[in-house]
């Protein structure tokens, strides 16, 4: 029987996935000492398949953990391990913006490289990387996207809205999403200027008295959100609600994005979150499956 071990604050998503694939199902025990190190308790015989869901939001520890847990399991029997991150952070810093800076998203592949044989996640920030093979060399690497279940959830719940991408390169996820549900859609252009301060222009699309959707892979602080929200309900729309794969929502970013007008806030449950309302289970267990082929 092959294995899908979890952490603790993974396990429903971890249930989901090992009883669509008829997998067994534990967790990995931690116990934290007071100087901040952890124990890092595994089942003492492992499968020779074994995935390892551990989603990378808040990702400095737990990667941490991943370079005791992952050895600790071919140690134990794991002779193919998979590592399903629904969310894997370090993505966007694919290049060095200034001298000096590291490209993290090329350490961070390597290093899961090294530990894993394949890795599987859900809608990462690719922007200059064609695949999630170039991120994990000599690996398998896969991604899926919840897109097209979220631009359905946003069909079934608002009948005709407009899609709306905040900026470029949510661009052709979006188009994508709504076309295979009939939706219209239009792209927004973006200007970040720090962690804070971003600046959004609508499109020439007509926006008024239309209910929009504002789909994007990630909110974080959410002022890409906020921005994009306020500038359709500047231009008379009906209604802002959002569809994210990961919403991280930093700090009061979830208040401040109801504050800018936004009526619903939909997310996928690659991040577990009280948005969550698009399980990516189904995306997961084919990925799987694919994988083990
Ligand atoms: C970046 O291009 C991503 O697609 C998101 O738009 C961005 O990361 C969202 O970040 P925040 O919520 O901090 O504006």
């Amino acid at each position: 029987m092959s294995l899908v071990l979890h952490f603790d604050d993974e396990a429903g998503l971890a249930q989901g996935l090992a009883h669509a694939l008829g997998w067994d199902c534990q967790a990995v025990g931690i116990h934290r000492f007071p100087d901040g190190e952890c124990r890092v308790c595994l089942p003492s015989s492992l499968p020779r398949r074994v995935v390892l869901l551990r989603g990378l939001h808040q990702p400095n520890e737990k990667l941490g953990l991943l370079l005791i847990a992952a050895p600790a399991a071919r140690d134990l029997g794991a002779g193919h391990l998979t590592l399903v991150a629904p969310y894997l952070a370090y993505m966007r810093q694919d290049m060095e913006f200034h001298p000096g800076e590291a490209v993290s998203q090329r350490h961070v592949g390597r290093a899961l490289a090294a530990w894993f044989d394949a890795v599987i996640t859900v809608d990462p920030h690719l922007h200059r990387v064609a695949s999630m093979d170039e991120v994990v060399p000599g690996r398998r690497g896969l991604s899926v996207s919840a897109a097209p279940l979220l631009a359905a959830h946003a069909a079934r719940q608002v009948p005709g809205a407009l899609l709306l991408a905040p900026d470029e390169e949510a661009g052709q996820w979006v188009r994508a999403a709504a076309q295979a549900n009939g939706l219209d859609h239009a792209v927004c252009r973006k200007r970040r200027q720090g962690d804070h301060e971003v600046q959004v222009a609508l499109p020439d699309a007509d926006v008024a008295g239309r209910a929009v959707v504002l789909m994007d892979d990630l909110a974080s602080t959410g002022r890409t959100l906020i921005a994009a929200a306020q500038g359709a309900l500047a231009r008379g729309a009906a209604s802002v609600d959002v569809a994210v794969t990961h919403g991280l929502f930093i700090g009061d970013a979830l208040a401040q994005v109801r504050a800018a007008g936004v009526r619903h806030v939909w997310s996928s449950d690659c991040v577990p979150h009280a948005s969550n309302a698009v399980s990516v289970v189904p995306l997961l267990v084919a990925a799987v499956r694919q994988v083990a082929d």
